[in-house]
């Protein structure tokens, strides 16, 4: 049965990204409380930069307990981590860099690795040997953040590609249209094992993709509609531009 969305909506993108980094601090908390740590998958695009720069503020990183906090990357481009395209590249200039993250706590994908399966592989057993997770069982991430693309893709499972199809691999590889075209990806089924989905979106450009998404029966194709953990939550904090063809009324 599919799990039902929790949706927030704020007025304005810098209360999106309060009332964002408010949410992960208290999910990233409960995970280190049940654990011990914090596994935080993070998403690509341009969305999270808002976010990085909030939770680095003074305001906000003392409500983060960063030494159990571990990062891991839903998805990736196929260039190097200095590339202008790197999710790693952004988030390591905008978060760990500013946080002094230690290294030995992020674990990024080697988009610049010449054969893009090989890369893929590597990070899958990244993943089960960080999370003692033996083939065929799916990890169970504490949190995974995903942007929304206009096309309805999510991480780099774009649609009608075979990275969507896929049902054994943890990671594999993703086909963008545009852009950088080789990504590395989670796989659906690892999305849908995690504890907690949180689905990131703001502006005008998405409100049409959001709707269809959240509330359209007959877009249940689309990737990010696929997204709906098994025994997690599922949640969207937007901001009221991406929000405001949604009929769902929001929690907050
Ligand atoms: C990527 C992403 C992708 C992104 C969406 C939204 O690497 O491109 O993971 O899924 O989240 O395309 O991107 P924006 O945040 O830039 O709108």
């Amino acid at each position: 049965m599919a799990v039902t969305p929790e949706i927030f909506v704020a007025r304005t993108v810098q209360e999106w990204a309060q009332k964002t980094a408010a949410f992960m601090a208290s999910v990233s908390e409960q995970a280190i409380q049940s654990t011990g740590r914090c596994l935080i998958a993070l998403s690509g695009g341009s969305t999270p930069k808002t976010l990085y720069q909030t939770i680095r503020t003074p305001e906000w990183n003392t409500r983060f307990n960063w030494s159990r906090i571990v990062f891991l990357f839903g998805d990736d481009r196929c260039v190097a981590p200095e590339h202008p395209e790197s999710n790693f590249g952004m988030a390591q200039t905008e978060l760990f860099e500013p946080l002094r993250i230690p290294p030995d706590r992020i674990y990024r994908m080697k988009g610049e690795q010449q054969d893009p399966t090989a890369a893929a592989e590597d990070y899958e057993k990244t993943l089960r040997d960080l999370m003692q997770c033996p083939s065929p069982e799916f990890p169970r991430l504490d949190v995974i953040l995903l942007g929304l693309g206009d096309d309805g893709h999510t991480a780099s499972l774009f649609p009608r590609t075979a990275a969507l199809q896929e049902q054994s691999k943890l990671v594999t590889v993703g086909h963008a249209p545009t852009g950088i075209k080789n990504r590395l990806t989670f796989t659906l089924g690892v999305l849908n094992r995690a504890a907690v989905v949180l689905f990131m979106v703001t502006g005008s450009g998405k409100a049409e993709m959001v709707r269809r998404v959240i509330e359209s029966e007959s877009d249940r194709s689309l990737p990010a509609a696929r997204v709906s953990p098994d025994s997690g939550r599922l949640v969207w904090i937007l901001d009221q531009a991406a929000a405001q063809q949604l009929t769902m009324k929001p929690l907050n």
